[in-house]
């Protein structure tokens, strides 16, 4: 094949082929159940939105915005970018749709593709799906809480173990431009010993400093001012009442003062789950790897245009999840067990059994069949295999006297009924 023939999927996208739709599907149905036992509403959005929502929502110096955005202009000279998140999407959606004067509070849950141009590695992708939650119209802690269980529950439905959580409160503008002024002080007392990105953040955005992963900034971190003692009284007692309620449910989590998130649209409480070992776990690297992350942010509605709307959420990476399923030994969604096997033989007999199927597929009986085979032999190998409990033989006598035979699998005992009767035979016989 020469070079130009040989299209791929674009760099850090893939295809999801058809042995891995089951974890989706898993992970899906997982997801939907609790979302409804929570009294959470599907809801999407367009993969693309107007630029503008992303660079205010999340934040214009954020490495989402500077570095990550799929951008493109279209023939009327719109400018959109690829929705590297759902969130500021949603809180958009929100707003325009009225959603505001809904009893609150309002609560939210999506499932679909994000796009991030970030350098693809293991479990990083240009294309990865999220699924997430969010709350809008209240205040209450109590949310912040819920919205950390939800997730810790759907990890653990899904069988995942060695989950971590780690937990922090960044503030709010009461107490956060305080902390901020504190922590560049510090920062700048030690610049010539940080990284050169972070030499760049200590002006545009110094809380991300805290989140460095650089060897040479990891001792300038550890001696930093912490935000936990510098929130205010309402900032503390929100996240006080969060731990004691994580705490009252049994929920696990450790203090991290250093997590900050990357997206600047985060009030008091954040938090990240993630999933970290030391050695290779049957193929996947060594080391952290966040499968999701979420907090509170009281300012954006406002931010976007809407009301003053306090609100709480979380999202997680499906592929990440994916990975760990695989590498715990954790199974995708079982395909569907059929009940029956058709087989056929000769011209007519396959005619026959076309319209057979139908009467099968109207009444909500799984068939299997290998129409393109002709050798019986074949046909009970695979009925066989895909465990029917009973397998129907049409051959080419059965054809023209309109009957066929109904095997037993398991005994070997066959009956002939009448082809009309073929279906409330089944039916009678999969009951016993
Ligand atoms: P995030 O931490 O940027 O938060 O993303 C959430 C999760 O998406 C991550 O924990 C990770 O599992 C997954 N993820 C992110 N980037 C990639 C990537 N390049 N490849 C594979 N997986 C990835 C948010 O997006 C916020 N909107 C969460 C939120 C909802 N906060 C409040 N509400």
């Amino acid at each position: 094949m020469s070079k130009k023939t040989k299209l791929q999927a674009p760099t850090g996208m893939h295809d999801i082929l058809p042995e891995d739709q089951k974890y989706y599907k898993r992970i899906y149905d997982v997801v939907s159940d609790i979302a409804d036992f929570y009294g959470f509403s599907k809801i999407d959005t367009p993969i693309v939105e107007d630029l503008e929502l992303f660079s205010k929502g999340i934040g214009a110096s954020t490495d989402v915005i500077k570095k990550e955005m799929y951008t493109l202009k279209t023939k009327g000279g719109d400018l959109l970018g690829l929705r590297p998140e759902w969130t500021t999407p949603i809180v958009r959606s929100y707003i325009q749709n009225g959603m505001q004067s809904l009893p609150q509070p309002l609560k939210l849950w999506y499932f679909g593709p994000c796009y991030r141009y970030e350098r693809p590695q293991a479990d990083r992708y240009r294309q990865f799906w999220q699924f997430g939650f969010e709350v809008f119209g209240e205040q209450s802690s109590v949310i912040d809480a819920q919205v950390i269980q939800i997730f810790y529950n759907i990890l653990k439905e899904l069988k995942l173990k060695d989950l971590m959580i780690e937990i922090n409160s960044i503030g709010d503008s009461n107490c956060r431009p305080y902390y901020k002024k504190l922590l560049s002080n510090y920062l700048k007392s030690r610049e010539s010993s940080l990284c050169v990105d972070c030499k760049r953040r200590i002006k545009e955005n110094v809380l991300r400093i805290l989140d460095c992963k650089e060897e040479k900034c990891q001792p300038i971190k550890t001696e930093a001012p912490q935000i936990l003692d510098h929130l205010c009284e309402e900032c503390h007692s929100h996240f006080k009442e969060v731990l004691e309620f994580l705490d009252e449910i049994e929920v696990p989590y450790t203090l991290n003062p250093y997590l900050v998130r990357g997206l600047d649209y985060y009030t008091k409480t954040v938090f990240e789950m993630f999933f970290e070992s030391d050695n290779e776990v049957k193929g996947l690297p060594a080391g952290r790897r966040a499968l999701a992350g979420g907090g509170r942010y009281d300012k954006l509605v406002k931010l976007i245009g809407g009301k003053d709307v306090p609100a709480c959420g979380a999202a997680a990476g499906v592929e990440r999840i994916i990975s760990l399923m695989k590498a715990q030994g954790i199974e995708g969604a079982k395909d569907p067990e059929i009940q029956i096997f058709l087989a056929q033989l000769g011209g007519l007999a396959k005619r026959k059994s076309l319209s057979l199927l139908e009467d099968f597929r109207k009444s909500k009986i799984r068939v299997g069949e290998s129409f393109g085979r002709d050798s019986l032999k074949a046909q009970l190998n695979r009925a066989d295999k895909l465990g029917a409990k009973l397998t129907l033989i049409l051959g080419q006598k059965e054809a023209l006297d309109g009957v066929v035979i109904i095997r037993n699998m398991k005994t070997g005992n066959q009956e002939t009924v009448k082809l009309d009767k073929a279906v409330s035979a089944v039916k009678a016989k999969l009951k016993k």
